[in-house]
C-alpha cells in the first residue's frame, strides 16, 4: 500500500518527537485563550478512552447513529443503489461500516486513514467479514484531495463520514473538508454523513461530562500525553475537566480548567496559568436540519435525504455532489 503521493504523514525529529504535535502544543499554549487541536486527543490511550466513552450511558451519539444505520438499510439501498465504491473517511469502527456495507451491495470498499496501522487492521477485518468485496485501503490525509485507486476509477462513489466527526471542525475548516471530499469523489458521487443534533444543554453537557469520569480522563490524557512526549511538567492533577455548551457557535467545548495558579514547562518553554484559566481542547458542533444543509451546500454537496433516530437526537444525511452551475 503506497502512501498517497509519497507525502510524509508523520514527521519525527532526531529524538522521535512528532514535530507537528510539538508545534501545535507550543503555539496553542502561547495563545491568550490556550487551545490545542482535538486531533491530538487520540494517542493509543486516548483512542481507547474514546471507545470507552461510546459505552457510557450519557454519550448517546454512537448508539443513536448505530440505530439509524441498522434500521434504515432498505431505505439506504433504495436511495444509493448497488455497485458504488464506498470511500470511508477515517477507517471505520468495526461496528458502523458493516451495517452500511450489508445494506447496499457496494462494488468496493476504500478506507482512507492517516494512521497506517489502524487502517490495515480495520481493512483486514472488513475483508474477512465480506469475502467477495474488493477492499483497497489508502494511507492518506483526506483534508486534501486524495488520488483513489485505479480499480475504482469507473465506479460511482459513496463517501461515508459517520460519527459527527465533521462537528469537531469549525465551519470554515468543515467546509474545506467537504470540498476536498467533493474533489476526491468526483461528479455523481453521494455522501452519507452523520451530524449530531442541537438539543437540551443539560443532555449535551452530560454527554461530554459523564458521571463515571471517562470523558474527563479522555480530556486530561492530552495533558499527560504532552508530559510523556514533549518533556512536559504540567501538574495534571491540578486540572479539572469541563464541558461547556457555547450557544453562539452551537457547540460543546471541552476545557481543562486550572484549579490553582500554576507554572510548567513543555519542550523547554515556560508557561503560566491563573486559577480558572483554561486550555480549550475540543469543539463538538451540533446542527439542526437547516444548519446541516447550509454547511453541506457551502461544501458543494446538495442534501437529498435525512434520517434521525427514534428520539431525534442524531441525524444521518445523504447528499449528492453539487453540479457546478451559474447562480440563478
Ligand atoms: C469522535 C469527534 C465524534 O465529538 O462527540 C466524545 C469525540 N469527545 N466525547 C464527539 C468526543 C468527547 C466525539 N467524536
Amino acid at each position: 500500500m503506497a502512501t498517497n503521493k509519497g507525502i510524509k504523514l508523520v514527521d519525527l525529529d532526531e529524538d522521535g518527537v512528532d514535530r507537528a504535535f510539538r508545534a501545535d502544543v507550543l503555539a496553542g499554549l502561547a495563545q491568550a485563550q490556550k487551545a490545542i487541536p482535538a486531533r491530538w486527543l487520540y494517542d493509543d490511550a486516548g483512542s481507547q478512552l474514546f471507545e470507552d466513552i461510546t459505552q457510557v450511558p450519557e454519550y448517546y451519539p454512537t448508539r443513536c447513529e448505530t440505530e439509524i444505520l441498522s434500521s434504515r438499510g432498505a431505505e439506504f439501498a433504495d436511495a444509493i443503489g448497488p455497485g458504488r465504491a464506498v470511500v470511508e473517511f477515517g477507517s471505520g469502527s468495526s461496528v458502523k461500516t458493516p451495517l452500511l456495507l450489508e445494506a447496499i451491495e457496494p462494488g468496493a470498499y476504500v478506507p482512507l486513514d492517516i494512521a497506517g496501522d489502524f487502517l490495515r487492521k480495520s481493512a483486514a477485518e472488513l475483508s474477512a467479514k465480506f469475502p467477495g468485496l474488493p477492499v483497497y485501503p489508502v494511507e492518506a490525509d483526506f483534508n486534501r484531495r486524495v488520488e483513489l485507486p485505479a480499480e475504482v476509477a469507473e465506479m460511482p462513489k459513496l463517501g461515508f463520514f459517520p460519527g459527527s466527526t465533521i462537528g469537531n471542525m469549525v465551519p470554515r475548516t468543515a467546509v474545506d473538508l467537504l470540498r476536498s471530499m467533493r474533489e476526491t469523489l468526483g461528479e455523481g458521487a453521494l455522501l452519507l454523513i452523520g451530524m449530531d443534533l442541537i438539543k437540551d444543554r443539560s443532555v449535551l453537557e452530560a454527554a461530554y461530562d459523564d458521571a463515571g469520569g471517562v470523558t474527563a480522563a479522555f480530556n486530561l490524557n492530552l495533558l499527560s500525553r504532552i508530559n510523556r512526549e514533549l518533556e512536559g511538567t504540567i501538574p495534571v492533577e491540578q486540572f479539572r475537566h469541563e464541558a461547556r455548551w457555547n450557544d453562539t457557535f452551537a457547540r460543546v467545548e471541552m476545557h481543562a480548567v486550572a484549579q490553582q495558579d500554576i507554572a510548567f514547562t513543555v519542550a523547554g518553554k515556560d508557561f503560566a496559568m491563573r486559577k480558572g484559566e483554561t486550555i480549550h481542547t475540543e469543539n463538538s458542533h451540533k446542527f439542526d436540519a437547516r444548519s446541516a444543509n447550509t454547511l453541506l451546500l457551502a461544501g458543494h454537496w446538495t442534501p437529498r435525504a435525512r434520517w434521525t433516530d427514534q428520539e431525534d437526537r442524531f441525524s444521518v444525511i445523504l447528499a449528492e455532489a453539487t453540479i457546478a452551475k451559474a447562480a440563478p
